[in-house]
């Protein structure tokens, strides 16, 4: 029987040389006439390590990595194949303590099965979900939903349950599941691993939505720069549509659900979710005002439920091992897990599955291990472009929704960008405005016209030009943009700077008393 050896073929390992290093082991195969199969699996989340090999042997999965194209003969040598040592040995995967600490539920299959492979997904625990779901009726589904305490992954952290329960009880037989997979915070790359590494989640979880508040069509809006998400998601609908997981009945029920992939407009904004249902319509992206909610009118004016991948790929788990099976794990309000992703300065960047519960600094130093560069961490952005810089101070908060909210700072979709303390805080704080001039929709003018005025006023704080006006007059802007803006892109846009204007005042050549004075 052939040897399976797993090669992830997600984009991370990809950027490294993942192809390379599969054709090399054909080649060498071929050559000694080893009988191998070599499964292009998604990546394990252990984003320094990539390319990380596995060969299946009796004792489980054995990893080897970051492997190149030139290490394959030797691994050969070694007799890899049987789990011999080699200099990159990582001994059994789930050993490894970067994974073996974590709590993998919504990405338990990620990195494990072949992502487009529907019986291996079904022999992971994969369709019991929505088995689960078709023996109830919409309304327990939605309750069980909301029982479990899932809020959205997004950004917003809203009860999936409560937004579901709105859709389920709006009037009509046209309505729609729309799934952001837009993915444009800095540092995320949480539903871009799930699409790759285990697409046929995302699709039972819009399934189950469809069946739950009654809708019959569901679309993926797909960020532009993720191809190989869209492909996997694409093969992955035509198997489960051949299977009768998809279709005017699904698995034989009467009900019916459809699922499209749209590839998205390329803008930050098209990530809000009525920019997104615009540019679904085929319009601009530009922020819709509310009500309506898109819950009552969204997608071509029908009800619909707005909902994050990860929120979405979520539900199967849930319905499969039971509310109370999610609910005990978190803490407070924030019941469930998060996949955390560890970028920027740091030593092991990477995908982290955790409950909430674990403090910052649990994640930096036991699961990232510290700055790449050796130096001390001295911030961390958490929750993308608009969330808050969190000092070194902070590191003991728990990573809890109500916790953070405290604190000024947002979880959001659980990215972190690390800073060690070579940092400018200043700059990073101008490039927040700066980004959210380029990235306003110009719908309303506390965004359109304070963001381009607040990087003025930024340079000439950092030029030290009547350095205390201007910073009286910085917090003055920011607080129109956070009362006066549409959506959280003007709204929240000044979290960031004042966050790096509070904790890190020297950087702006300023004191901290003289702060206090400004504001
Ligand atoms: C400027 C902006 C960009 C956003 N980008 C995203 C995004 O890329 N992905 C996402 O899921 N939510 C994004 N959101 C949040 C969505 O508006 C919305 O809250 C979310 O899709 C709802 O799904 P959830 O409840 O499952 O989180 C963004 C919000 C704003 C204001
Ligand atoms: S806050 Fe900015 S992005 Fe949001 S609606 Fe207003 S102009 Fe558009």
């Amino acid at each position: 029987m052939s040897i399976r050896v797993y090669v992830p073929g997600d984009m991370s390992a990809l950027s490294v040389g993942a192809d390379d290093v599969a054709r090399a082991l054909t080649a060498e195969a071929a050559a000694r006439k080893a009988d191998i199969r070599i499964v292009r699996n998604g990546t394990r989340g252990m984003l320094w390590l990539e390319p990380m090999v596995e060969v299946e042997t009796p004792e489980g999965r054995v990893a080897y990595g970051p492997v190149t194209a030139a290490d394959v003969k030797s691994l050969f040598e070694s007799d890899f194949l049987n789990g011999g040592k080699h200099q990159l040995s990582l001994g059994l995967t789930e050993a490894i303590p970067y994974f073996a600490k974590q709590e993998r539920l919504t990405f338990a299959r990620v990195g494990l099965t072949d992502p487009v492979s529907l019986d291996d997904y079904r022999a992971h625990g994969g369709y019991e979900g929505l088995t689960q779901a078709l023996a109830m009726d919409g309304a327990a589904i939605v309750a069980a939903v909301t029982e479990s305490g899932l809020r959205g992954r997004g950004g917003a952290a809203f009860p999936a349950g409560i937004k579901w329960k709105t859709v389920h009880g709006a009037a009509g037989h046209t309505k729609y599941i729309v799934c952001n997979a837009d993915e444009g915070d800095s540092g995320t790359f949480s539903d871009r691993m799930i699409m790759e590494g285990d697409p046929f989640v995302l699709i039972e979880g819009m399934t189950i939505a469809g069946v739950a508040v009654g809708a019959t069509a569901g679309y993926i809006y797909v960020r532009s720069e993720y191809p190989h998400a869209e492909k996997a998601l694409l093969r992955a609908i035509d198997f489960a549509r051949a299977a009768g997981y998809l279709g005017e009945s699904v698995l034989g029920s009467g009900k019916k659900f459809e699922l499209h992939v749209r590839r998205a407009a390329g803008a930050y904004i098209c990530g809000e979710e009525t920019a997104l249902l615009e540019s679904l319509e085929g319009k601009r992206g530009v922020v819709r005002f509310k009500p309506p909610l898109p819950a009552l009118q969204g997608l071509f004016g029908k009800p619909t439920v707005v909902n994050n991948v990860i929120t979405l790929a979520s539900v199967p788990i849930i319905l499969a091992r039971g509310v109370q099976y999610y609910k005990d794990f978190g803490m407070g309000r924030s019941r469930g897990t998060l996949p955390f992703q560890l970028t920027g300065n740091i030593k092991h960047g990477g995908l982290v599955e955790k409950a909430f519960g674990l403090t910052l600094r649990e994640l930096l130093y036991d699961f990232g291990g510290g700055s790449a560069t050796g130096r001390p961490i001295r911030a961390v952005q958490i929750g993308g472009p608009l969330g808050a810089y969190v000092p070194e101070s902070q590191f003991d908060m728990p990573v809890d929704y109500e916790a953070f909210a405290a604190k000024g700072a947002m979880v959001g979709h659980g990215g972190m960008v690390v800073f060690d303390d070579t940092v400018d805080m200043a700059k990073m704080a101008r490039y927040a405005m700066e980004f959210c001039a380029i990235e306003s929709c110009g719908k309303c003018t506390p965004c359109r016209i304070g963001s381009t005025r607040g990087v003025e006023v930024m340079d000439k704080i950092i030029a030290g030009e009547a350095r205390d006006a201007n910073v009286t007059l910085l917090r003055d802007l920011s607080e129109t943009m956070i009362a006066g803006s549409l959506c959280a892109l003007g709204g929240m846009t000044p979290f960031p700077v004042m966050s790096a204007l509070d904790h890190f005042p020297e950087d702006f050549g300023l004191t901290p008393k003289k702060i206090s004075e400004a504001a």
